[in-house]
């Protein structure tokens, strides 16, 4: 098997292998998460979007990125990243921050304004994304406001998104 690992747009033959890797990663708990909440109300209960990304080492698929479209407040134009996961053997080694790159640039290249997800600033903050204002943007399900991160892809997107977030699909 080769070790070259590479990054591209995921395919539908690649969910069960994102889902082991989620379920290795989260554990139970991970649908509780916002992201499988928010995608809960899909109605083609397709779990990837044009976004989704996953790095491969040979046929072995070692990180994938999910975002999904969704509307906030009723307005379309935003997605929300989550899961990312990064299988343990292999983290620490720039895959996460090349997928969410992969990601944002795609995004930005479909012409969305924003990106949002619930993580740790630590992590994110270090690669664009700020702290949204506490109350603006709702998740369903409770959020610590201080983990309700954005990315702008266009000038003033942030301060424009208010509401529900809900699936766009
Ligand atoms: C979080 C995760 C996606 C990061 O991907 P990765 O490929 O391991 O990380 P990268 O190589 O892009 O970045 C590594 C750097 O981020 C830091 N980092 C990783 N996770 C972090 C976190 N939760 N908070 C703060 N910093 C973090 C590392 O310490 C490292 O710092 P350094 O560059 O100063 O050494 C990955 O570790 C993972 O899947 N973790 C478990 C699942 C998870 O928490 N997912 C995110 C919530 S959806």
């Amino acid at each position: 098997m080769s070790d070259k690992i590479f990054i591209r747009t995921a395919e539908h033959s690649d969910v069960a292998a994102i889902g082991a890797l989620h379920a290795r990663v989260f554990g139970p708990g991970r649908f509780a998460r916002s992201a499988y909440r928010v995608r809960e109300g899909r109605r083609d209960g397709n779990p990837l979007s044009d976004f989704c990304h996953v790095a491969m080492r040979g046929n072995r698929l070692i990180a994938a990125i999910t975002l999904s479209d969704v509307k906030i407040g009723g307005a379309p134009g935003a997605l929300l990243l989550g899961p990312i996961a990064v299988d343990p053997d292999f983290a620490g080694q720039g895959y996460g921050r090349q997928l969410i790159a992969e990601g944002l640039e795609d995004a930005r290249i479909a012409g969305k304004s924003l990106v949002i997800l619930v993580g740790d600033e630590p992590y994110y903050g270090r690669l664009g994304f700020t702290c949204v204002p506490p109350g603006q943007i709702t998740l369903p399900g409770p959020v610590n406001p201080q983990r309700l991160l954005a990315y702008p892809l266009k000038d003033g997107a942030i301060e424009a998104a208010r509401g529900l977030v809900t699936s766009a699909l």
